[in-house]
């Protein structure tokens, strides 16, 4: 497996390549959702690569970049077992050189959910993941549904921009009790990993609501809610049913919605999602 630091190196590893080229964005300290993301792109392509960058750009001022955890000798290992061709993994200096003073906004969309309380951050998320993909020019880039806005805000900037790339998103990997694999899971104390089972729980009802033929969406996010509240660790940031495309809110949900939330256990913050699909 090839380990590349700089953008020259990488472009002309990709320049040589006959064949798909799958890419696996990502932070580092790799967990089995990434690794699945990996094994989609395995699969589908000939050649596969990842990239690990923790990008500054999509970290608010008063978020963990310093903290944010990282083992780049592990990350390396778990590729290099999954069969990935090649690593990307640039310094912020070499991805964000002096001078630099570009970024890739994309409107709307980006602005709700997450980008309510993290204005900066998709904007940062954009502008990486344009760079990734110029440098890299993959036939398909793997992204987890975990991030879901993630997930619809990079589509959207896939499409405008006409970059050449298909958007493969891969379903959620949880832990054996339903919590959503995160590298930020790691910060949370023992308590706070007990309580973060609301999420799923909270998610598991919508599902049943939904299931039962309730449409009402202000009626699933209230029960949602109040189960959370009863959870005295858990600080809720926003519960949503939304259009998965657009991210409008529902009144009824009468198509596909995006039920998502965050929540805080003390300082991390956690999100999570599931798709209820029309019948
Ligand atoms: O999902 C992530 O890990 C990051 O937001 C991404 C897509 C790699 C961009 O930095």
């Amino acid at each position: 497996m090839r380990v590349f630091r700089t953008i020259a190196e990488c472009r002309l590893w990709r320049q040589a390549l006959d064949g798909d080229l799958g890419v696996v964005p990502t932070m580092g300290y790799l967990h089995d959702g990434h690794m699945s993301l990996v094994r989609a792109a395995r699969g589908d392509n000939a050649h596969v690569a990842a990239t690990i960058f923790v990008n500054p750009t999509q970290f608010g001022p008063n978020e963990d970049l310093a903290r944010y955890p990282r083992d780049e000798e592990r990350d390396l290992a778990l590729l290099r077992g999954a069969g990935v061709d090649a690593v990307f993994a640039p310094s912020a200096a070499e991805m964000y050189p002096d001078g630099f003073s570009t970024c890739v906004p994309v409107e709307g969309l980006a602005a709700r959910l997450e980008g309510a309380s993290r204005p900066t951050h998709f904007r940062g998320v954009t502008t990486v993941v344009a760079k990734l993909l110029n440098i890299t020019a993959p036939r398909r880039a793997y992204f987890g549904q975990k991030d879901a806005q993630q997930l619809a805000v990079i589509r959207r900037m896939v499409r405008d921009l006409d970059i050449n790339t298909e958007v493969v998103a891969m379903p959620i990997v949880r832990e054996p009790d339903g919590l959503a694999m995160s590298s930020r899971n790691v910060y949370l104390s023992p308590d706070e990993r007990k309580a973060a089972h609301v999420l799923c729980l909270s998610l598991s009802l919508a599902e049943r609501m939904y299931d039962e033929a309730e449409r009402d969406a202000t009626t699933i996010r209230d029960a949602m809610r109040a189960l959370i509240a009863k959870q005295p660790l858990a600080d809720i940031d926003y519960v949503s049913i939304a259009d998965p495309g657009t991210l409008d809110e529902l009144d009824v949900v009468d198509r596909d919605a995006l039920v998502s939330l965050a929540v805080r256990f003390g300082t991390t913050r956690l999100i999570d999602n599931t798709l209820l699909r029309a019948p």
